[in-house]
């Protein structure tokens, strides 16, 4: 059974089919059928793109969908996770799309019989984040290859960090990050860390973070403006870089903090491209996860 809760779980073939999907399906191609299949979505953790794309692709491959809404679950009644998920599957769901603060919860899920997708598991992982931002950076270079990556702020407590510089290590990308240092994580980030300065003239790729406050226990954060003098993207710094260098940042964005206001939607921002990518490649992997036999156009 195709599962898909860490990129871990795909074979570089599996990978690579999963990205021509999704381009196909952000270039244009549409499904013919409707396909018969039930998508149950779990957000336990608040998100609007993640949540709102896979409900536009599920209604676009024409499944049915059913959102359960945590608070009014009886989840709220003490059941379990796997309680919860293996009920949803008794009343014939063909798969779960989860979010869930808890890192790895899908290890609860074991020995369920349909496919659990992650949709961002705590400070874990977001595979399908990383799906989008491969298909956008492949759309802009066409390879991976050796192109100089830099992730940029609180790389401890994002998931998008871990997911990213480990899919693109593999696929041969020179990954590199930057922020403040009580952000760094060495597991991450191997020691390749650079000033802001150095990192905006070294970047094919300016990965932008917001700082993910929802997950600190330390007190003391940064004013809005010292982050972004000391770490952020400012309209100064984006002028020291390459031409053919673009922005990312998975968003919910920060604006004037990691990342100057009118740099979201300048010439260079890829924000929103990787938005409309979300559709496609989370079409690709309920396609992939639910077996589906579907005929495009
Ligand atoms: N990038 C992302 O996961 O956004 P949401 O939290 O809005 O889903």
């Amino acid at each position: 059974m195709f599962q898909l809760r860490t990129l871990e779980d795909l074979s570089a073939r599996e990978l690579d089919d999963l990205l021509f999907e999704a381009g196909r399906y952000a270039n244009g191609s549409s499904c013919r059928e409707q396909l018969s299949a039930t998508v149950a979505n779990l957000f336990f953790e608040p998100s609007t793109r993640t949540k709102v794309s896979f409900e536009k692709a599920e209604h676009e491959l024409g499944l049915h969908v059913i959102n359960l809404e945590a608070g009014t679950s009886s989840i709220t009644k003490g059941e379990s996770l796997y309680d919860t998920v293996k009920t949803l599957e008794a009343i014939g769901c063909d798969a779960a799309v989860i979010r869930h603060p808890e890192e790895k919860y899908y290890e609860q899920l074991e020995g369920l019989e349909i496919p659990v997708i992650n949709a961002g598991d705590g400070a874990g992982d977001h595979p399908t984040q990383s799906l989008l931002d491969l298909l956008t950076i492949q759309q802009e270079f066409l390879f991976f290859q050796n192109l100089k990556i830099v992730i940029c702020g609180d790389i401890r407590h994002s998931r998008v960090a871990r997911t990213n510089a480990g899919i693109l290590r593999k696929l041969g990308a020179d990954v590199w990050f930057s922020g403040p240092e009580e952000w760094m994580d060495e597991s991450i980030t191997d020691g390749k860390v650079l000033p802001m300065d150095d990192a905006v003239k070294t970047a094919d790729v300016m990965m932008m973070l917001r700082i993910q406050t929802e997950r600190h226990n330390e007190s003391g954060e940064w004013s809005k403006k010292a982050y972004h003098e000391a770490y952020g993207l400012t309209e100064a710094r984006e002028r020291q870089m390459k031409q053919t260098a673009i922005i990312m940042h998975p968003a919910p964005v920060n604006r004037g903090f990691e990342i100057a206001d009118r740099l979201v939607e300048c010439d260079r921002s890829r924000i929103f491209k990787q938005m409309a990518n979300g559709v496609a490649v989370r079409k690709a992997v309920l396609v992939r996860a639910l077996n589906l036999k579907e005929e495009t156009v």
